[in-house]
């Protein structure tokens, strides 16, 4: 069995279904779709428009927060999960949407690979930050003070920009002792909208461990 196919087992006939974005909901998004086109009645929430367009070509009917009270269940991928469930994303960019959908989920599913799993995060080295264009310098200052180099994305292009229309710092990190802390850090910079780390927030997570598929809870 595969991640994808065991997240499909938390969705229910009518649920309000988060659609997370990278390889892992990929895989996800594309299972729910065919279980849509053979009657299952949900509606989704994307966390990109790389989703977004995902879904609607695939056929999965999209709501928006206007339109509901509440999510039942979001599922997404991870940088790195820690022992805690404690995570890093956003190595694709859209953090800032996937916390928004994350936090209003009454579920929250996390499908990784083996290789995510890290005994403190951080391990990986880096940890996206999302800013305002205007206020990409004086943020860059201030996280180097924070002790971690940021470096603005690039792109074949340009500069990478958000689905929200900014750009997105990647800080080079060593191991986060105290990753909450260091979060109201970052937060506390004007000009930063949201970084990649998510904290307390009890995901169920799925790990891809060979064939098999083992389920980390939250305790909390
Ligand atoms: C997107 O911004 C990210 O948060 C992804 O969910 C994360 O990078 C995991 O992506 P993969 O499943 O592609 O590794």
């Amino acid at each position: 069995m595969t991640i994808a196919e065991r997240a499909l087992e938390f969705v229910k006939d009518g649920d309000v279904v988060g659609l997370g974005t990278g390889r892992a909901a990929t895989a996800f998004v594309r299972a729910l779709g065919a279980r849509v086109r053979a009657g299952l009645q949900i509606r989704g929430i994307p966390t990109s428009q790389v989703t977004r367009a995902l879904a609607q070509e695939i056929g999965i009917p999209l709501t928006t927060f206007d339109a509901v009270e509440t999510i039942d269940i979001a599922v997404d991928g991870a940088d790195e999960v820690d022992p805690a469930l404690n995570l890093i994303k956003g190595y694709g960019g859209a953090m800032v949407r996937e916390k928004i959908v994350a936090t209003a989920a009454r579920k929250f599913i996390v499908l990784v690979g083996t290789e995510k799993l890290v005994s403190v995060l951080g391990e990986r080295g880096r940890l996206p930050v999302e800013v305002v264009p205007f206020g990409v310098t004086p943020c860059c200052r201030r996280i180097r003070a924070l002790s971690c180099e940021p470096t603005p994305r690039q792109t074949d292009s340009g500069a990478f920009v958000s689905d929200n229309g900014n750009a997105v710092v990647d800080c080079a990190i060593g191991p986060i002792a105290r990753p909450a802390a260091f979060e109201q850090d970052l937060l506390s910079i004007p000009g930063v909208v949201g970084s990649g780390l998510f904290v307390g927030l009890t995901p169920t997570v799925l790990v891809q461990d060979g064939e098999a598929v083992r389920v980390l809870q939250s305790s909390g």
